[in-house]
């Protein structure tokens, strides 16, 4: 049986911010237990649920050197569904109300601590694994203590690391010097072929450096990173890297999102049968936030964290033109001030055609899924982007902007051969977009039977992780020998 260790600031069903935890809660479960065994290490927030809490099992604790301290170190574990979770207990790291904050330095030490204290719990697990898998700037650490601490110790020599990079965006730098008095490792591995990029410390960097391979969430975005656009200024380090790049793309929980079996919305249906019963959730959505009850009326969604990454910007410069159609737009959303008072202030001026909901939460989210006509994603980047796949699942058609992951799982409708499973443009111009989800709404009017088409197939694109985990497994197995 090879070993597999995932390591990650957040997964469902524990903790979610956004796809990432998506993604470290649902492949897992679908890697083949015949021959992996495969585990999760994520860091135990005060803020998770208190019956994700309490799912936990003390395991053991001890005390570890970080930052000139002794600092205690707690490990709990829970079993979900099959798979094996640990939990990284220590309350002055993880103790806020959200699970991350602010503060960049601060981030830093706490998954500096997080990706020190997994390691130094391992041999104390009984679980040595093989591979350890991590995820993003949080976990960049582990490939670099691995290599430059814990090799050293019998225990640890010859385990392999992965990083799977699902935003290059986020990359935990500060300067070397507190950087390297908060980790603890020699000034020798601060320069620009190791952790350093542009005279600070770059977490992201080593992790990619260190790493035995290095992956991400799209086959697009594997290509863009590499370029001075999308490479946000690791594209040398990933060109040269790019021999170990590979991207594999995202699936999602064909469970947990199945319009069929999906216990928020009001109405189940499948892909038979959607021409009759998926316009039910839209009626009962529409009544629930007040929009105009109207069956026909072309109602788009958008689920998302509001961030410039969104492509927020295109839609603001063209809200008032975009509300002077005869559509709907619902909008469940979280994060940057100037977006969320952005769709509140459309909210506010057309209220009928608007609704936005400016917080977090998964039965809404389902609930938009299954009740649009549309779901609208434009944006700047995407690594690869989960709530397009959401949609295509639910028989939401997409529009999007072709980059990353948007590019690689949304077919571009096209009438004269009747092929696509949703709609998208190349320019990052918000005319651009007005125009094609002014051709969308053409269709949806004027052409129904073409629509429905158009669902059909994005309902039967199959974005389970049924191929991708192969792709993993693969790497795995090559990694290991
Ligand atoms: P990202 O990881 O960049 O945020 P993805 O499309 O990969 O984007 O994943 C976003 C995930 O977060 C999806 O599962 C989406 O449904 C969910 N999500 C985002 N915002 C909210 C919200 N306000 N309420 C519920 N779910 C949300
Ligand atoms: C990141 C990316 C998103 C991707 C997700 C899961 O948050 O922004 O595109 O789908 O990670 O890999």
């Amino acid at each position: 049986m090879k070993k597999i260790l995932f390591a990650a600031s957040e997964g469902v069903p524990f903790i979610k911010t956004g796809g990432l935890a998506d993604v470290v809660g649902s492949l897992p479960k679908c890697i083949d237990s015949q021959y992996f065994d495969v585990r999760v290490i994520m860091p135990k927030y005060a803020c998770m649920k208190d019956a994700m809490k309490e799912k936990m099992e003390y395991v053991t604790h001890f005390y570890m050197d970080y930052n000139w301290q002794n600092v205690y170190v707690g490990v709990l574990g829970a079993k979900v569904e099959g798979i094996q979770y640990y939990f990284i207990d220590n309350e002055t790291y993880f103790s806020g109300m959200k699970c991350y904050s602010d503060d960049p330095l601060w981030e830093i030490e706490r998954y500096g601590f997080f990706s020190k204290a997994l390691l130094s719990a391992l041999p104390l697990l009984g679980f040595r694994p093989d591979v350890i898998h991590c995820h993003d700037w949080q976990t960049g650490l582990v490939p670099v203590y691995l290599k430059e601490r814990f090799q050293g110790d019998e225990f640890f020599r010859g385990i392999k690391s992965v990083i799977t990079i699902h935003n290059l965006k986020f990359q935990g730098k500060w300067d070397t010097k507190t950087v390297q008095s908060i980790t603890g490792l020699p000034e020798s591995y601060f320069t620009p072929d190791k952790l350093e990029a542009y005279k600070d410390a770059n977490l992201l960097k080593g992790g990619i450096v260190y790493a035995d391979a290095v992956t991400t969430v799209s086959d697009t975005y594997a290509e863009e990173i590499k370029t001075d656009f999308y490479g946000e200024g690791l594209n040398g380090l990933l060109t040269a890297r790019s021999g170990d790049l590979r991207g594999i793309v995202n699936g999602i929980d064909y469970d947990d999102f199945n319009p069929e079996t999906d216990k928020y919305i009001v109405k189940q249906y499948n892909a038979v049968n959607f021409r009759k019963e998926k316009v039910k959730n839209k009626r009962a959505l529409q009544k629930e936030l007040g929009l105009n009850q109207d069956d026909r009326k072309m109602m788009i969604g958008i689920v998302s964290r509001l961030t410039d990454q969104k492509g927020f910007d295109l839609i603001a410069h063209v809200m008032d033109e975009l509300c002077q159609d005869d559509v709907q737009l619902v909008i469940l959303g979280t994060g940057e001030e100037k977006y969320e008072n952005m769709f509140r202030h459309f909210d506010w001026k057309y209220g009928d055609k608007v609704s936005a909901n400016i917080f977090y939460s998964e039965e809404l989210s389902h609930k938009v899924y299954a009740s649009c006509d549309a779901f609208l994603m434009p944006s700047l980047f995407e690594p690869c982007g989960l709530s397009q796949l959401m949609s295509l699942r639910y028989g939401t058609v997409p529009i999007v902007r072709e980059t990353g992951g948007l590019k690689d799982t949304v077919q571009p409708y096209n009438e004269y051969e009747s092929t696509g499973t949703g709609f998208s443009f190349t320019n990052y111009n918000a005319h651009e977009m007005l125009n094609t989800i002014r051709y969308a709404e053409q269709i949806y009017y004027d052409k129904k039977r073409e629509w429905n088409k158009i669902v059909d197939r994005a309902m039967a694109a199959d974005f389970s992780w049924n191929v991708s985990a192969k792709k993993y497994q693969e790497m795995y197995d090559w990694l290991i020998g």
